[in-house]
């Protein structure tokens, strides 16, 4: 049933709305039964609005999500003034606990008109000490595959779900990536890749909006934000177990025959 908001409260939750519209999030997940303008928000027992939104806000599949597709695509001459002005937003973030640790925020690096994007999960120590993504040994692993592919590092853009180092490397909590993912999601709305490929189990499920098994996402096309999206290892797990890296190797050659790449001549 819906609650009446006090002027104060629902000023406040208006608040939060334009504070969620600004980093991309569209679709609320509802909890308790309030009605704003044209949105419902979740609220407190107390009425106030509610803490940010839990992982369903962006984890739920959404019938037909808002932002799949930009609204006005960039020009690719615009793309490198668009992806400074996210950073731009983005500050010097204290938006989620991970901040509390890091040394730099890892932005983002490459092409701002790639063709192809990969998005790993989250800082290293060396990545946040350089702000710079997979720049470590799982980065040297990247750089390889990229190079296996026909391709220079510069030519492509890498980003992460998270842009702070996790403590201890841990995976990010929903929260953190649910607040830090949608500045992502509007950097790849810029890039506009057509292959976007995802490295490793929490990329693919922030980029997806659902958790499956890596195994029964592989070997396939998806589609995130209007791209195609191809899911595979991680770098850092390649490196740990590397008879995996023949399949890493078959998720990149379908990468490339969606670019219409081929591998170079040995
Ligand atoms: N692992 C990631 O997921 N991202 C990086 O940038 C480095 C290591």
């Amino acid at each position: 049933m819906a609650t009446r908001l006090s002027p104060e409260t629902e000023s406040a939750v208006r608040a939060r709305i334009g504070y969620f519209r600004d980093l991309g999030i569209f679709d609320f997940y509802r909890r308790g039964s309030v009605s704003g303008e044209n949105e419902t928000i979740a609220v407190t027992e107390e009425g106030s609005a509610a803490a940010p939104p839990a992982l369903e806000t962006t984890l739920k599949p959404t019938p037909a999500p808002v932002l799949l597709e930009p609204t006005s695509p960039t020009a690719p001459t615009d793309r490198a003034a668009a992806l400074h002005a996210i950073r731009n937003d983005i500050g010097d973030c204290t938006r989620c606990a991970l901040h509390k640790g890091r040394h730099n925020i890892v932005f983002g690096d490459g092409d701002a008109n790639a063709r192809l994007m990969f998005i790993g999960e989250g800082p290293g120590a060396d990545e946040d000490a350089q702000g710079l993504p997979f720049v470590g040994r799982a980065g040297q692993l990247l750089n390889n595959m990229i190079n296996a592919m026909g391709l220079r590092r510069d030519q492509v853009y890498i980003a992460n779900i998270v842009k702070c180092r996790p403590p201890q490397n841990r995976v990010p909590e929903p929260d953190e990536a649910n607040t830090c993912s949608p500045f992502l999601f509007r950097q790849i709305d810029v890039i506009q890749p057509e292959v976007i490929v995802a490295l490793g189990a929490t990329a693919a499920t922030y980029l997806l909006g659902a958790k499956s098994p890596l195994a029964a996402l592989r070997g396939r096309i998806h589609h995130a934000r209007g791209s195609k999206l191809i899911i595979t290892y991680h770098p850092a797990y390649l490196l740990r177990d590397p008879r995996q890296k023949k399949e890493a190797w078959a998720d990149l050659q379908l990468a490339m025959a969606e670019l219409g790449l081929q591998a170079p001549a040995k």
